[in-house]
């Protein structure tokens, strides 16, 4: 079905979060037992107020995650998002995730809505440098600054040059498949909606419900995106 929908496909848009990941090893957010806000608050650690409040635990927290994505590899799900892309079937991936693994896979056309974790920048004079500072314990800027992720945390406001150009793509799709998202977190949530509002076909794959799924012409929640993905893949040969 899905291979289908792709062939057929004028403007092919790809919408990706945490579930796109955990099968490179990183945990999602909101999997029940392993995701990372299972147990803990979000707002009390990613947020600009608990890098002022409780530095130690905030950068702790980036740190870890920092490595854990040097740790991981982009899976073969994200290797066949680079080869549609190149043979004309995927136009463009709007993602949730700070990991990079598009861009580490080869996909050209990403907007990369909530930052990345490649980065970090000073949160006092803006200076940017490579998030390896985080590998040896390097938080602070030579301004005195910290030295903050390039993520967006709670509470700010998304980047504009990707935000704007994710609301062009998601017009222009005629086909918006979500990957691996519980759609629970705005604005982001709002594209898949944005696509169908403008006559996309909207096809969710999650292993758990979405409260968008009953807008979407296609749902898959039995499989995981790997192997779904591999499957696609046959059928488009
Ligand atoms: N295949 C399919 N679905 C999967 C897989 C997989 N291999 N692994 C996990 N999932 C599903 C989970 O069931 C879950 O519903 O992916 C979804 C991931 O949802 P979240 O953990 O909420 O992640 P995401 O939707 O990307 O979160 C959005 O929240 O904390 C913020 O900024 C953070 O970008 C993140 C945003």
């Amino acid at each position: 079905m899905i291979a289908e929908l792709l062939r057929n496909s004028n403007y092919t848009v790809v919408f990706t979060g945490a579930g796109m990941s955990t099968e490179s090893g990183l945990p999602d957010f909101r999997s029940k037992n392993t995701g990372l806000w299972e147990n803990v608050d979000p707002t009390l650690i990613a947020s600009v107020d608990s890098m002022n409040r409780d530095v130690e635990r905030f950068f702790q927290f980036y740190r870890e995650r920092v490595l854990g994505v040097k740790d991981c590899l982009p899976h073969k799900g994200h290797e066949l998002l680079v080869e549609w892309e190149k043979a004309g079937l995927v136009d463009s991936i709007i993602t949730q995730n700070v990991d990079g693994f598009h861009y580490r896979a080869g996909s050209k056309n990403v907007m990369e809505l909530h930052g990345t974790l490649q980065t970090v920048h000073c949160q006092q004079c803006g200076l940017e440098f490579s998030s390896e500072k985080y590998e040896t314990n390097h938080f602070y800027c030579t301004c005195g600054g910290k030295l903050r992720p390039s993520v967006v945390l709670f509470g700010e406001g998304l980047p504009e040059e990707p935000f704007m150009k994710a609301i062009e793509e998601s017009e222009k799709a005629d086909l918006f498949i979500v990957l691996g998202s519980s759609l629970t977190v705005t604005p982001a949530n709002q594209f898949p909606l944005l696509a169908k509002d403008h006559g996309a076909k909207l096809v969710i794959v999650n292993l758990e419900p979405t409260e968008f799924d009953s807008y979407a012409d296609l749902v898959i929640n039995d499989r995981k995106i790997g192997d779904l993905l591999i499957e696609i893949n046959e059928k488009l040969m």
